[in-house]
């Protein structure tokens, strides 16, 4: 069971992840999370969920999780009104989560551009941000999936088992969610206050850090025509540059893989 108090206990933010409301089973938490946010502005919410019957991925896929195991949650973020495209909110939460999760767990935790989390080579939780409303009443809905402490050879897709991998599995260690969640919302609110304030250098000076596409031949699909090329740097827009022979093309967003030929460099 997710204890509350352990949570509350750890939590340091003003605002961000304040009220936690635990859900056993909803269809997808983004989606609950805009209805109840349409109804009242309450910009502390943050709903988990033990099971979704919809989980939803990127690109209309489908993400699968583990009551009791995986960290399953969405919440509202007030977005600026200059604010068009999700991907530099979707940075930000990667790297709060990269720093969340290296912290708990201590390891290296690296960003696959834009979103999602890479221990080792294999994906350990991804971002799925949403842009709701318009004008003032414009907001982000941001959901995060954490394989904490599941087994990935249990994941109905034989994609999804070959890429994915948990906290556990990757550290050896049963990792405490209370903890990675609270500890995601303490580096969060930083970060989407600095969004907020400063604009996007803040946060894209620390994805720049952490990502682990720089230097490697990427493919870029979902996105028109598939680009592939080498990624050679996270613009300060935040969009990925690709050199692709010679010309460079900019990517914000897309699904991007990794081409077989290019093996992860050591840090
Ligand atoms: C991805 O890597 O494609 C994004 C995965 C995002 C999954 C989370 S789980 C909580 C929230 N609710 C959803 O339906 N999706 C996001």
């Amino acid at each position: 069971m997710f204890d509350q108090a352990i949570y509350h206990r750890l939590l340091t933010t003003r605002r961000l992840g304040k009220i936690l409301e635990i859900v056993e089973e909803v269809d997808s938490t983004n989606t609950y999370v805009a209805a109840k946010y349409e109804l009242r502005k309450e910009s502390s919410l943050v709903v988990l969920a033990e099971r979704q019957t919809q989980g939803r991925g990127r690109f209309g896929k489908i993400w699968e999780s583990f009551p009791e195991e995986s960290l399953t949650f969405s919440f509202p973020w007030q977005a600026p009104k200059s604010l068009l495209a999700p991907n530099v909110v979707t940075l930000a939460i990667g790297v709060a989560l990269a720093e969340a999760v290296s912290g708990v767990a201590s390891c290296d935790a690296a960003l696959k551009y834009p979103n999602d989390l890479y221990l080792g080579d294999k994906k350990a939780a991804g971002v799925l941000t949403e842009l709701k409303g318009t004008g003032d009443n414009r907001f982000a809905i941001i959901g995060v999936g954490v394989n904490v402490n599941n087994k990935t050879s249990r994941f109905d897709d034989e994609e999804v088992r070959q890429k994915a991998i948990s906290i556990k599995e990757a550290t050896g260690k049963n990792i405490s969610r209370e903890e990675v969640l609270a500890l995601f919302f303490n580096y969060a609110e930083p970060l989407l206050d600095a969004l907020l304030t400063d604009g996007v250098k803040t946060v894209i000076e620390k994805y720049r850090k952490l990502t682990n596409v720089i230097g490697r031949e990427v493919i870029v699909t979902g996105a028109g025509e598939p680009i592939v090329g080498v990624a050679e740097e996270i613009a300060i827009t935040g969009a990925l540059v690709v050199n692709m022979n010679g010309t460079r093309k900019t990517v914000v967003s897309g699904e991007i893989n990794f081409a077989k030929s290019s093996p992860r460099r050591s840090a």
